[in-house]
């Protein structure tokens, strides 16, 4: 299994880009179709530049997030510089019946080779004085919704005996007294299952992922309410 510690997205992103290519030159250099990923939380943040990234290196896309208009937006730019196919999926994925219609979507359609296990939320303050009812859509979305997709790609990816599955923990698993309790337990979760998973995939022709970014200037912060640059500082 490779565990990736990941550099902030905006720092690689406030590089200048070397050349500049046209949508035709990106269709004429494009690879062969990889298959199809699967991202959640495509939308923004670090979903939004996996998804650019594997356009680039020639999969399809399945985009999965809460807001359709700018996944259909994404799909608009997506489709027009990379000249590959782009599929938008409207899901919650706190909600049960939105997950199980994902996972029937991994368990049946063998075009999919690759499942990013990205959407997912932080929280702010100490466990005793938390609003329960926001920790346990916590659960649901960084814990829950990540373990079902996992299993079901993983049954679909071990028959075919080929496939990817890259679950997005952070690097606070690896330091969970330095951020809030239950982000930290979550992600350890995620870190945990995914290991375990590699284990039990062995051999099969299938990859299994953990990727632990560190602080990350996307969206994350602003909708949990806690400001990025005071964590940085005391990190
Ligand atoms: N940024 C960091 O510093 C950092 C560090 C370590 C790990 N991570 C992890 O990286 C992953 C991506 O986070 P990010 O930093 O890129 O944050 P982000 O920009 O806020 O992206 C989160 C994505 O998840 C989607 N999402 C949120 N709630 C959802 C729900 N209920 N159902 C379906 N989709 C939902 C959001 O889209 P919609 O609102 O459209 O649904 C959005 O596309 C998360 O798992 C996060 O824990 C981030």
């Amino acid at each position: 299994m490779h565990i990736i510690k990941w550099s902030p997205v905006s720092e690689r992103h406030s590089r200048p880009p070397t050349t500049q290519k046209s949508p035709q030159e990106y269709t004429d250099d494009l690879p062969q179709s990889q298959g199809t990923a699967l991202i959640t939380g495509a939308s923004s943040g670090i979903g939004a530049i996996y998804a650019e990234r594997l356009a680039t290196r020639g999969f399809d896309l399945l985009l999965v997030a809460r807001d359709q208009e700018r996944l259909e937006a994404a799909a608009t730019r997506l489709r027009a510089s990379h000249g590959v196919q782009v599929e938008v999926l409207k899901a919650d994925l706190t909600q049960k019946d939105d997950v199980l219609k994902l996972e029937q979507r991994l368990r049946s359609d063998s075009s999919i080779s690759l499942l990013l296990n990205n959407a997912g939320v932080a929280a702010d303050g100490l466990l005793a004085n938390s609003d329960l009812d926001q920790l346990e859509r916590l659960i649901q979305l960084n814990i829950t919704a990540v373990t079902r997709l996992a299993s079901a790609a993983a049954a679909g990816f071990a028959k075919a005996g080929r496939g990817t599955i890259i679950n997005i923990a952070s690097v606070v698993a690896l330091f969970p007294e330095r951020f809030n309790a239950t982000y930290s337990a979550s992600k350890a979760y995620v870190l945990s299952l995914t290991q375990s998973l590699n284990a039990e995939l062995d051999g099969t022709g299938v990859k299994v992922q953990a990727v632990l970014p560190g602080v990350t200037r996307t969206e994350i912060w602003e909708r949990s309410g806690i400001d990025a640059s005071q964590i940085r500082r005391t990190w």
